[in-house]
C-alpha cells in the first residue's frame, strides 16, 4: 500500500471536516473521521454506540482502545478493497497515546508518509461557528454546513443536504457545555501532540483556519507542494 496520510489536528469547529470534504472532492483523497465513525455507531445502536453515547454527547474523549479498533477496522476494509491514494485522518490522533499507537501501527508500512496539519483558530471563533453548525443526518454523508446567514457554507435549500437531499440536523455535542469540554480537552492535549511530532522529526504544517475555506485549501496545497486538482 502506498499512501500519504494527512493528520488534521485542530480544535473543534476549526474546519477539519470541511477541509477534508474539499480534499475528497478536488483531489480524490479519502477521509477517515473518527468522530463520524463514532456518530455512525451511535445511530446504528451498535454495542460500541451504546458505550460511547454519553461520552460523545458530553464532549469527552472516547477510550484509545475503541478509537484504535475503529481505525484499524477502517484501514483493513480499505486494504481489502484494494483502495489506494492519500488518506486524511480527521480528528485522529488527538492524544499523544494515540499518536504513539498510530506510529507503531504504521511502522510496518514503510511506504506511508505522515503529514501532520494543524488548523489554527481562536476559541471565540470556534464557539461562534459551532453554535450555528448543522450536518447531514445521513450517516454515510455527514456533510457539514453553517446556518449563519452570511456564511458561504449554507445549504442551497434550507435544512436539506446539497449532496444527498437528506435533512440537516444540529449535532448533539454542539451546545455550550459540551463545546467547552471539547475545547478543554483540545487544549489539554494539543501541546503534547505537537511536542510528539517535533520529537519524531515530523514537521507540522500550520494553516490559518480563520480564512475562508478556499484560502485554507490553497494554503494547504501550497505548503505541501501538491497540484491543486
Ligand atoms: P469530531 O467529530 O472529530 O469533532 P471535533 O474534533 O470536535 O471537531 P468538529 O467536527 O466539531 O469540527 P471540525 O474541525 O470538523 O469543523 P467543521 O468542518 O465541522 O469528534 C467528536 C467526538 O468524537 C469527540 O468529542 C470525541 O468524543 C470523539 N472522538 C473523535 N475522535 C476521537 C479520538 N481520536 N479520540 C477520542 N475521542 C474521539 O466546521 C465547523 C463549522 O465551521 C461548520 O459550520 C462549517 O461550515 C464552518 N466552517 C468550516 N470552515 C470554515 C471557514 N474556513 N470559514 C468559515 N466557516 C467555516
Ligand atoms: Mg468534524
Amino acid at each position: 500500500m502506498n499512501r500519504d496520510i494527512f493528520i488534521f489536528l485542530g480544535p473543534p469547529g476549526s474546519g477539519k471536516g470541511s477541509l477534508s470534504q474539499r480534499c475528497v472532492e478536488k483531489l480524490g483523497w479519502q477521509q477517515l473521521s473518527t468522530g463520524n465513525l463514532c456518530r455512525d455507531h451511535i445511530a446504528r445502536e451498535t454495542e460500541i454506540g451504546t458505550q460511547i453515547d454519553f461520552f460523545i454527547k458530553s464532549g469527552k474523549l472516547i477510550s484509545d482502545s475503541l478509537i484504535l479498533g475503529m481505525v484499524q477496522e477502517w484501514l483493513a476494509e480499505k486494504a481489502a478493497q484494494g483502495s489506494q491514494g492519500s488518506v486524511i485522518f480527521d480528528g485522529f490522533p488527538r492524544a499523544v497515546s494515540q499518536a504513539h499507537a498510530l506510529h507503531e501501527l504504521l511502522a510496518e508500512f514503510k511506504d506511508m508518509q505522515l503529514y501532520p496539519i494543524r488548523l489554527v483558530l481562536s476559541d471565540e471563533e470556534v464557539i461562534y461557528r459551532l453554535l450555528a453548525r448543522s450536518i447531514c443526518q445521513n450517516n454515510s454523508c455527514q456533510r457539514v454546513y453553517s446556518l449563519h446567514k452570511q456564511s458561504a457554507h449554507q445549504p442551497a435549500q434550507e435544512m436539506i443536504c446539497d449532496e444527498c437531499g437528506s435533512p440537516l440536523v444540529r449535532r448533539f455535542d454542539d451546545e455550550e457545555t459540551a463545546i467547552h469540554e471539547r475545547l478543554r480537552s483540545h487544549h489539554e492535549h494539543e501541546q503534547s501532540l505537537l511536542d510528539f511530532y517535533h520529537e519524531v522529526g515530523q514537521p507540522v504544517v500550520e494553516l490559518n483556519a480563520r480564512a475562508p475555506l478556499n484560502e485554507v485549501y490553497n494554503e494547504l496545497i501550497t505548503k505541501i507542494g501538491h497540484p491543486r486538482e
